[in-house]
């Protein structure tokens, strides 16, 4: 990904601004990159085999340096997530940023975002209405987009629920934040109304604590902690409800795709052993349709782009400050969690800085990961 020379007028031109506390938006962008609903030449719907924001521009932020977002409700910090939450959100509106963490003002010149792609499901539990209320005190008509409705409408829409359906169950495998929210579920309560499905169904939560940050990290704990929390969420459910198919398990976490084989495999042992998993049971990544309501958005508010290309697309990981107190800081240059965890809101003080990214940021297995499952994104970090 390039740096962009100057920052560029509020256009349709100008990108879109992905977020996610670290590289599991990337899993969002990839869908962002290859969603292929509408013809492009017509604007009818139906897929053409170009996707449909084949000539958008992307600014992606993933916040690594205050990762794991899934931890702050933990540790009685929910508020300062909200307000890293909406940091995120104004780096993306800005339009300049640091070029690098010891530069003390941003030089670097980015065009400000034209709509927010909030591509972190424990950020869309707690905070879009702050960012929202921001947005609207701009006044300029920027939208947003979560990935929890979507993540609920995709799964409503697989497990094919009616009026009339019959008892079942869906389970939710996600962040210990976002679990926390309760956002899922209040969601699904929420759209099965909407839907007038009468039927008893069961939500089970599975806050899936240290997987998300073992897949940031590329840690080989990643698929035995993948393994045992869908485990523990079936058999939870086969101890109170025995008779209720599971007919999906959303994929809370945007990290959680880069387990998915791992989570095939844990299914298939688990059928052998008559777990109560439905006979058309489906894990449901929320990203295809985050990507399909970030375009119906642009459609609808006439800012799709008509010339921008990808390639000018910019990325941005943030890193500690080299310049905070050693206690601060662990021997390889990250926030201690004590410190962390520890801080409140309302400071001005700077602790982490987003710069550019660089491909030295991820292990080499885990940029090969990326390479693997998301070939569009890998291909736009590598430029
Ligand atoms: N990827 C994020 C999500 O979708 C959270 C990971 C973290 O805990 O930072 O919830």
């Amino acid at each position: 990904m390039t740096a962009c020379a100057c920052a560029c007028a509020w256009a349709d031109e100008a990108p879109i601004g992905v977020f996610d506390s670290g590289l599991g938006g990337l899993t969002v962008l990839e869908r962002l990159l290859d969603v292929d609903q509408v013809n492009n030449a017509t604007g009818l719907y139906g897929p053409d085999g170009v996707p449909d924001l084949s000539r958008e521009r992307f600014v992606y932020l993933g916040d690594q340096a205050n990762m794991p977002y899934g931890d702050y409700a933990a540790e009685g910090k929910s508020d300062y997530l909200r307000e890293l939450v909406l940091k995120d959100a104004k780096f993306l509106l800005a339009t300049n940023y640091y070029r690098t963490a010891e530069e003390r003002t941003p030089s670097g010149c980015k065009p400000r975002a034209k709509i927010i792609v909030i591509a972190c499901n424990t950020a869309t539990a707690w905070g879009p209405d702050d960012v929202r209320k921001y947005l609207a005190s701009i006044g300029d008509g920027t939208k947003v987009v979560g990935v929890i409705e979507a993540g609920v409408r995709a799964t409503l829409d697989q497990v094919g629920a009616k009026a009339d359906s019959a008892p079942f169950a869906v389970g939710v495998m996600a962040t210990p934040g976002t679990i926390a929210s309760g956002a899922y579920e209040r969601t699904i309560r929420a759209e099965l109304k909407a839907r007038g499905v009468k039927a008893d169904v069961r939500v089970i939560g599975q806050g899936c604590a240290g997987l998300a940050d073992a897949i940031e990290c590329g840690s080989p704990a990643a698929d035995a902690i993948a393994k045992s929390n869908l485990v523990a969420l079936v058999e939870r459910h086969r101890a109170s409800a025995p008779s209720v198919p599971i007919k999906a398990v959303i994929l809370g976490c945007t990290h959680f795709p880069f387990v998915q084989d791992t989570l095939n495999r844990a299914v298939a042992e688990l059928r052998a052993k008559g777990a109560p998993l439905a006979a058309d049971f489906r894990f449901v990544d929320p990203a295809f349709y985050t990507a399909a309501e970030c375009h119906r958005l642009l459609r609808e508010t006439g800012r799709l782009s008509t010339s921008a290309k990808p390639d000018a697309s910019l990325a941005f990981l943030s890193v500690a400050d080299p310049s905070l107190p050693s206690e601060c800081l662990t021997a390889d240059g990250q926030l201690t969690r004590a410190f962390k965890y520890g801080r409140n809101t309302g400071s001005c003080a700077v602790t982490t800085k987003p710069v550019p990214f660089t491909r030295e940021r991820f292990g080499d297995d885990v940029f090969r990961n990326v390479g693997r499952l998301l070939p569009r994104t890998a291909s736009l970090l590598s430029r």
